[in-house]
C-alpha cells in the first residue's frame, strides 16, 4: 500500500467505496430507515443460511426453527419499519411503498402470511413442507423487491425533489 502514489491510493479507495454501496446505505441512513435496513439485512442472513441448511439437513433441526419464527418476528413487524414520512435520506425504498400503499400492504400481508406457514410446517417437523413453504417465502421478498424497492444504482438521497 505505501508503495503507491497518492493518486492509486484514491482510486483504490473510490473503488472500494462504490461496491461498499451497501454499507454506505447504512450510513447515510438514520431512525426508521437504518433500523429497517438492519431488519432487512438480518432477515437476509437467516434466509442464507435456511436455503444451505433445509437442503442438506434430513430434519427440521432446531436451528431452524429458531430462524423461522425471527423471520416471522420481522414480518409481523413490516408495516410499522415503512412509515409514512419515511421516504427520505439513502433508503432503497421507491416513492411506491406510499403512493400505493394498498399493494404494499397486500404484499406484506402476503408475507406475513407465507411466514406463518413457514413457522407451523417447521413447528410440526415437516421437512418437505418446510421447504415448499420457505421457497414460497422467498417469492414473496423477490415480488415485493420488484415492485417497490430500486437497485443500490437508483439509491435515493435526501434533497432530491421526490
Ligand atoms: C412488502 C415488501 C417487502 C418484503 C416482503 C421484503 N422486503 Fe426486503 N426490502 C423492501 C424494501 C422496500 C426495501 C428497501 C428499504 C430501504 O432501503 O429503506 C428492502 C430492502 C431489503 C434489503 C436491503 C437492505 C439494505 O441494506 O438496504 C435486503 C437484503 C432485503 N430487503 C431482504 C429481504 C428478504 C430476504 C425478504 C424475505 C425473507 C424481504 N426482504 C422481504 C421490501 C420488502
Amino acid at each position: 500500500m505505501s508503495g503507491f502514489r497518492p493518486r492509486n491510493g484514491l482510486l483504490v479507495a473510490v473503488a472500494a467505496s462504490l461496491a461498499a454501496a451497501g454499507v454506505l446505505a447504512h450510513e447515510g441512513a438514520t431512525g426508521v430507515v437504518a433500523e429497517r435496513m438492519k431488519a432487512m439485512e438480518a432477515v437476509a442472513a437467516d434466509v442464507k443460511v435456511l436455503s444451505r441448511t433445509l437442503k442438506s439437513e434430513s430434519t427440521v433441526t432446531a436451528d431452524v426453527r429458531s430462524r423461522v419464527l425471527r423471520i416471522r418476528a420481522q414480518a409481523h413487524d413490516i408495516l410499522r419499519l415503512f412509515p409514512p414520512g419515511s421516504n427520505h435520506g439513502n433508503t432503497l425504498a421507491r416513492p411506491e411503498v406510499w403512493t400505493q400503499r394498498d399493494e404494499f400492504e397486500r404484499l406484506a400481508r402476503a408475507y406475513d402470511e407465507a411466514s406463518e406457514r413457514l413457522v407451523a410446517s417447521s413447528a410440526a417437523g415437516n421437512l418437505a413442507e418446510t421447504r415448499r413453504q420457505f421457497n414460497d417465502l422467498t417469492h414473496q421478498c423477490a415480488s415485493c423487491h420488484r415492485k417497490f424497492r430500486a437497485s443500490q444504482g437508483e439509491m435515493r438521497h435526501s434533497g432530491e425533489a421526490h
